[in-house]
């Protein structure tokens, strides 16, 4: 294990799996405390057991990311269990793809429901312990990092055909971190 990351916690949303679980698996790597969540226990708690096994720290707060309240329970597993917030990674998702004409309002909504407000919330439910956490290095001298990753896809940035849903959520999310990145840069 390297020392890079040694003692951040870093949060990551649909960690079960795929991109998520090989992110979480790479900061745990190097030294990170890890917050790691999917739809069901299963997938969370096989990748909590694969980082113990390589010698790391990992917590699993298990749920829907579009789930309401859902925001506050990881965030406050992250502070609860490791009392910091580093890294936040807002990756969870999934695709439901239609041709417009056949595409339903439920698959409309849970793509921006999942890939949008969920993102949204979740930032929305950190930053009062980004800014306690910032502020209390700032006073202590320490240099302050902390990063956000928001998950975004080639379809938003240049949209495909059958996914007018998820594209949009896609490029809704590259709007937000614009703007949090102008809220929080500093
Ligand atoms: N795979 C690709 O080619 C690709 C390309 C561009 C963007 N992405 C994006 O990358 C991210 C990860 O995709 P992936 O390819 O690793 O997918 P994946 O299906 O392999 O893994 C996604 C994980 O998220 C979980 N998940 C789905 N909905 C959830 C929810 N509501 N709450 C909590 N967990 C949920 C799934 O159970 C799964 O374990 C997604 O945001 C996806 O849109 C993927």
């Amino acid at each position: 294990m390297s020392e890079k990351l040694r003692g951040k916690v870093a949060v990551v949303t649909g960690s079960g799996r795929g991109i998520g679980r090989a992110m979480a698996l790479k900061l745990a790597g190097e030294g990170a405390r890890l917050v790691l969540n999917d739809l069901d226990d299963e997938p969370a708690m096989a990748v909590r057991e694969e980082i113990i096994a390589l010698g790391g720290e990992a917590v699993a707060c298990c749920g829907s990311v579009a789930e309401a309240g859902f925001a506050d329970r990881l965030i406050g597993t992250a502070t609860g269990a490791f009392g910091g917030l580093d890294i936040l990674i807002n990756n969870a998702g999934y695709t439901w793809d239609n041709v417009i004409q056949k595409m339903s309002d439920a698959q409309w909504d849970a793509m921006i429901d999942v890939h949008l407000t969920a993102p949204f919330r979740i930032l929305r439910a950190a930053q009062p312990v980004v800014r306690a956490l910032s502020r209390a290095d700032a006073e202590a001298g320490r240099r302050v990092v902390r990063k956000v990753v928001n998950v975004s896809s080639v379809s938003g940035v240049f949209g495909n055909a059958g996914q007018v849903n998820y594209s949009a959520a896609k490029a809704g999310i590259v709007g937000l971190t614009m703007a949090l990145a102008k809220e929080w840069g500093a």
